[in-house]
């Protein structure tokens, strides 16, 4: 039987560093085979997340919105008019006719999202994009084993997003028993997508800086926060005022809450695999960002690297014990 690490799991060794102190490590990366991003983040394409103030902040640092689908066909036409060229839409495996009009309309791409990304439902809906479109990008996801990764580039995959479980907000891992560890899920798909040429997205489970710096280190291209992006000021997420300060609420796609909002109890859908809950705001996108981007700068100073390639290259991973977290964490007595 095999052995699967999740990011609590691991630490890295640091590196001699021989880059000078002034040289500002790069921080660009590829999101798809053919298109580069500022910074290696995204924000989830989910209904408590993406929202216009989001994705103007996202813009503005070179990377990549991803709308989410979960909204009439309307309201994701006015979003692809007003970032023509700029922006991503969402599809699950139906409705392909909708897809090609927003791709008509001028989204440079789509991210074709499933709990179970590996199906040859998936692979024909990848193929019928880049037969129609193969000019516009294709993310698939999301999936957690190397030959998952492969099927999809072989399909025509332009990226794929590596995730089943690690999220905030996702129950999957508790109500099926399926689920490869996040850190172990992204190093396996790493060496696959290395080879064919197909970058890699994180997809959950990123809770800090230590987490993006483990994950971009472990082979990821880019990373896509959900739940550190619902917190912010700008995310979609519904806010209130409570003594306690401003709270967010943060749902699953697959959580109940959700499910009945969007299906109005007409579908029955199948059992929630992710939950609803409210997190404290905690502050504006920017402010985030520039959080990320920090930690992860001092990490690249550790990793003696000057770019993302570079940090992979060197990365050392150390498996460490249970009581590493509590030595790590600061601790006053
Ligand atoms: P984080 O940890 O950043 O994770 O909040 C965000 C990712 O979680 C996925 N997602 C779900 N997974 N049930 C799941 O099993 C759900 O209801 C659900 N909703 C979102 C998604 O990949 C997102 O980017």
């Amino acid at each position: 039987m095999r052995y699967g690490y999740t990011f609590d799991d691991v630490a890295l060794v640091p590196q001699f560093n021989n880059i000078p102190s002034r040289t500002e490590p790069c921080l660009e990366s590829w999101l798809t085979k053919s298109l580069k991003i500022g910074i290696p983040l995204l924000a989830s394409n989910m209904d408590t997340v993406i929202s216009y103030e989001l994705a103007d902040v996202l813009i503005a640092h070179g990377t990549i919105p991803i709308f989410h689908r979960f909204t009439t066909l309307q309201e994701q036409k006015k979003w692809v008019k007003k970032y023509e060229g700029k922006t991503f839409i969402s599809s699950g495996i139906g409705k392909i006719e909708e897809t090609f009009e927003l791709l008509d309309l001028g989204a440079a791409g789509v991210c074709i999202d499933v709990a179970h990304g590996h199906s040859d439902k998936m692979f024909a809906y990848i193929e019928m994009l880049k037969k129609k479109h193969p000019d516009k990008e294709v993310i698939a996801g999301n999936v957690c084993t190397a030959m998952a990764y492969h099927d999809l580039v072989n399909a025509g995959a332009d990226a794929v997003k590596v995730g089943i479980g690690p999220g905030a907000a996702c129950s999957t891992r508790m109500v099926t028993g399926f689920g490869v560890p996040q850190f172990t899920a992204i190093q396996n798909c790493a060496e696959i997508a290395e080879k064919l040429r197909a970058p890699l997205i994180a997809d959950g489970g990123i809770r800090s800086s230590r987490d993006v710096v483990l994950a971009l280190a472990a082979g990821a291209n880019s990373v896509m926060l959900g739940k550190l992006f619902a917190e912010v000021l700008e995310s979609a997420a519904p806010k209130k005022e409570t003594l306690e300060g401003w709270k967010a609420k943060y749902r699953g796609q697959a959580s109940q809450d959700f499910q009945n909002d969007f299906y109005g109890g007409l579908k029955q859908k199948t059992v929630a695999e992710g939950v609803d809950f409210w997190v404290s705001v905690t502050g504006s996108a920017e402010t985030l960002i520039q959080e990320i981007l920090g930690g992860l700068r001092s990490g690249m100073t550790y990793g003696g690297a000057k770019n993302i390639k570079e940090l992979q290259r060197k990365a050392e991973f150390m498996i460490v014990s249970s009581s590493y977290l509590q030595e790590s964490l600061p601790r006053k007595t």
